[in-house]
Parts: C-alpha cells; sequence; structure tokens
C-alpha cells in the first residue's frame, strides 16, 4: 500500500502542531478526513443544502439522489443484498441501541455478549434488565484471550434471543470467529448482532456471507464525518422491528388516532436527517474500497508486528489481548506498572507533549473488562491506512524514551 500517495488526501497530516507534523495512532476513536469526503460534504452545503425526501424541487432531488446513492455503496460496502437494509444512524452506540430497543425481548429473554464489550452493547442491556427483565450473561475469554467457543456453546440454550457481539474490539483488536458463532447462535433459534465499528473499516466484511442478522458501525471510524453510522439488518428482521425514534419522514400516513409507519429503511430514519454526513459518508466508502480492505488489513499487521516486537520486552509493560500481532489487527492496548510510577495517562500525555503521538489512554469505554480485571487504564495505540512504517519506528522509539522517565 501506497500511504505516500494516501498521505496528502489528509490536510491535517500537514498541519504541524509545536513545529512537529503529528502521528495519529488514535483511529479507533476517530479516523481523519480526506479531502474527498471535506469536498462531498462542502458540496452539499455550496450547491443544494436542503431537505430530502419530502419536497419536490430540483435541489430537493439531488439531495434524494445523493443520498440513495450512499446507501447503495454501504450496501455493496457490506455485502447486503438490498440497499433498504441500510439505515443511517448516528454512531455503531444508536444502531445497538436501536435494535436492542426495538426488538420484541421480553422476560425472561437471555442476550449473550462477549466479555469485551464497549459500553454501548453492555448498557442497554443492564437497562432492559431492570426495564423487561431480560437476563444479560456475559461469555467470559479463554485464558489466552480469544473467544471461548466452547463455553459460549455451553451457555446458548432455549432462551438466548440475541447473542450480541463485538466483532473486533476497540480494546485489543481482536476478532471474534464471528461466522463459527452465528452458525452456532441460528441452530439455537437466536439472533445474532454485531458491533462491527472496529472491523468494517479494517477489514472485509459480507454481512450476507457471514449471515449476520445486524450489523452496527460508525463511519467517523473510516475516514467519514463525525455523527454519521449506519446499521444493517436483514429485511424481514426491520420489517419486524418497532419503530425507535418516530416522527417526520418515518410515517406514510397519521390520523389523531393512528399512524401507517413507512417501510424500512425509512421508519428508522426520522427527521431531518445529516444529509452532508450521509453524502461524506458515501465518499468515505468510496476512497476505503478505492485502498482495499484487504490490504488495509495487511497494513495494520504489518505496523503492528513492528510495534509489537518494539515493545514487547519492556518491563512492566503489558500487551492486553491475544500476544501476537497477527490477532490484533491494527490495535496495540498495553497496561504499564514502573518503580517510579507514571500511569496510562502520563504516558499519552508524554507521547503527545515531547513527539505529537496522539494515543488513547482509559478504558476505552470497556469500564467492565478493567474493573472485572482491578485494573484501572491501559494506553492504546491505534493504526490506520495513512500510518507508515517510520511512524511506527518513532512510535517506538518515543514509548521507550517516555519509559525511561518513569523506571
Ligand atoms: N469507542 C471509541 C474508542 O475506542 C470511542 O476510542
Amino acid at each position: 500500500m501506497d500511504t505516500q500517495k494516501i498521505r496528502p488526501d489528509f490536510p491535517v497530516l500537514s498541519k504541524k502542531w509545536n513545529g512537529k507534523y503529528p502521528i495519529y495512532f488514535d483511529n479507533a476513536c476517530m479516523t481523519l478526513k480526506p479531502r474527498q469526503v471535506i469536498a462531498a460534504m462542502d458540496e452539499y452545503y455550496t450547491e443544494y443544502p436542503v431537505c430530502g425526501g419530502r419536497s419536490l424541487h430540483k435541489m430537493a432531488k439531488m439531495v434524494d439522489e445523493k443520498v440513495a446513492g450512499s446507501r447503495e455503496k454501504f450496501q455493496k460496502f457490506l455485502g447486503a443484498k438490498r440497499h433498504e437494509e441500510i439505515v443511517f444512524t448516528r454512531n455503531t452506540t444508536e444502531g445497538l441501541n436501536l435494535v436492542a430497543n426495538s426488538l420484541d425481548l421480553k422476560k425472561g429473554d437471555i442476550v449473550l455478549t462477549t466479555d469485551r464489550e464497549h459500553n454501548s452493547n453492555l448498557i442497554p442491556w443492564q437497562m432492559l434488565n431492570g426495564k423487561k427483565g431480560i437476563n444479560h450473561v456475559v461469555v467470559h475469554s479463554a485464558p489466552d484471550n480469544t473467544f471461548d467457543i466452547e463455553k459460549f456453546e455451553s451457555l446458548m440454550n432455549k432462551n438466548v434471543r440475541l447473542v450480541s457481539m463485538v466483532h473486533t474490539a476497540n480494546l485489543d483488536g481482536y476478532t471474534i470467529p464471528a461466522k463459527e458463532i452465528i452458525k452456532i447462535a441460528h441452530d439455537h433459534g437466536a439472533l445474532v448482532m454485531l458491533d462491527g465499528a472496529q472491523s468494517a473499516p479494517h477489514k472485509p466484511v459480507d454481512v450476507h456471507a457471514l449471515d449476520v442478522d445486524f450489523f452496527a458501525l460508525s463511519v467517523h471510524k473510516m475516514l467519514g464525518p463525525t455523527g454519521m453510522g449506519v446499521l444493517y439488518g436483514k429485511y424481514h428482521l426491520l420489517e419486524e422491528l418497532a419503530p425507535f425514534i418516530v416522527g417526520g419522514d418515518t410515517v406514510s400516513d397519521s390520523t389523531y388516532e393512528y399512524t401507517k409507519f413507512l417501510p424500512p429503511p425509512e421508519k428508522f430514519e426520522a427527521g431531518l436527517q445529516n444529509y452532508a454526513g450521509i453524502i461524506g459518508s458515501g465518499a468515505a466508502v468510496d476512497y476505503v474500497e478505492k485502498v482495499g480492505r484487504p490490504e488495509i488489513e495487511k497494513h495494520e499487521e504489518k505496523l503492528n508486528t513492528i510495534i509489537t516486537d518494539g515493545i514487547k520486552d519492556i518491563p512492566g509493560l503489558k500487551i492486553i489481548g491475544p500476544q501476537e500481532p497477527g490477532s490484533r489487527g491494527g490495535i496495540i492496548s498495553f497496561t504499564v506498572e514502573f518503580p517510579k510510577g507514571g500511569d496510562a495517562h502520563d504516558i499519552a500525555i508524554v507521547l503527545d507533549e515531547t513527539a505529537n503521538i496522539a494515543v488513547r489512554s482509559g478504558a476505552f469505554c470497556v469500564h467492565s473488562w478493567f474493573n472485572y480485571r482491578k485494573c484501572e487504564a491501559a494506553v492504546r495505540a491505534s493504526l490506520y491506512l495513512y500510518n507508515t512504517e517510520d511512524e511506527a519506528r518513532k512510535f517506538v522509539d518515543a514509548l521507550g524514551k517516555t519509559i525511561g522517565l518513569f523506571t
């Protein structure tokens, strides 16, 4: 992959902070935006900044055409059968909440998750426990931090209605064996939802081949605008789901007493939409597809290997998740414990101040995993298509110097 050709597309990479170019390793949180995405949104704002889905004038029709185009791009991007299976949301969190709140879950139903779920795939189930009496059960990982498929199978029973799992974890980059999990879940009559926030931007995903029932992603984690997400659902399941947020453009008719909802996806896209965001999202798909997800995956593994090899033997530093970089995609998270103190946040701040390296520190919204292990925080470097081998080596070097301050 030719990063030198890619990098000029990202204006922020040529902006110096304190005299130095940034090394941006916080991609699991938010990726940078290429000029093609910015231009697509700019075009909306300058040429046809009007509503879609309602009015019949030419500018509104242009918005409708662009929105339909973006929807079709996501249909292809995810391997969905129909463009109506693509619902625009604000983020993965909203997609997961939509299903949690709209699926006909009843008292006693079980929802199974992994032990490394983002709060977005944990708190909805805890809330539903209080509201509806549904039971949330955690499948703990095997000792080597991989998915324990036998434990999972042993937890499956007729009360499990939904298996809702993080496809690739933002905690450590580990990808669960989704196809096997989905097959087992379906054999037991359960539905499966995947949190694809960290998988779809980084590796090929085909929802049809996986046979997954629902799949949520965030477009701002794949070069797209902030506050944009997509929920995929099998059409017949979307038809059965109750609407989540209701109002304008979700109905074909209403009286004072009665409402007739539109079919999916409209019944889930209430109110005026983020048209600039949807159009920019289509441009993000084009960009990611032009580079190619198999190439992105290989590239991230190469950089992950450089970083892992450079830091794995540092005393006091522990990499979270499977130890081989090939099992952790573009993510390297680690805890620290040094003789002279210095916590994860200190490491992140010193990296930023001394080397302009942006990483994330904390619990990455996976507090449950940290609390279970009585551990507070970690440092996370997360990679994407514009990062280079040189940046990976600079990170290893800067981290060594930073740790030197605390040992
Ligand atoms: N969940 C996002 C992250 O991992 C925000 O940083």
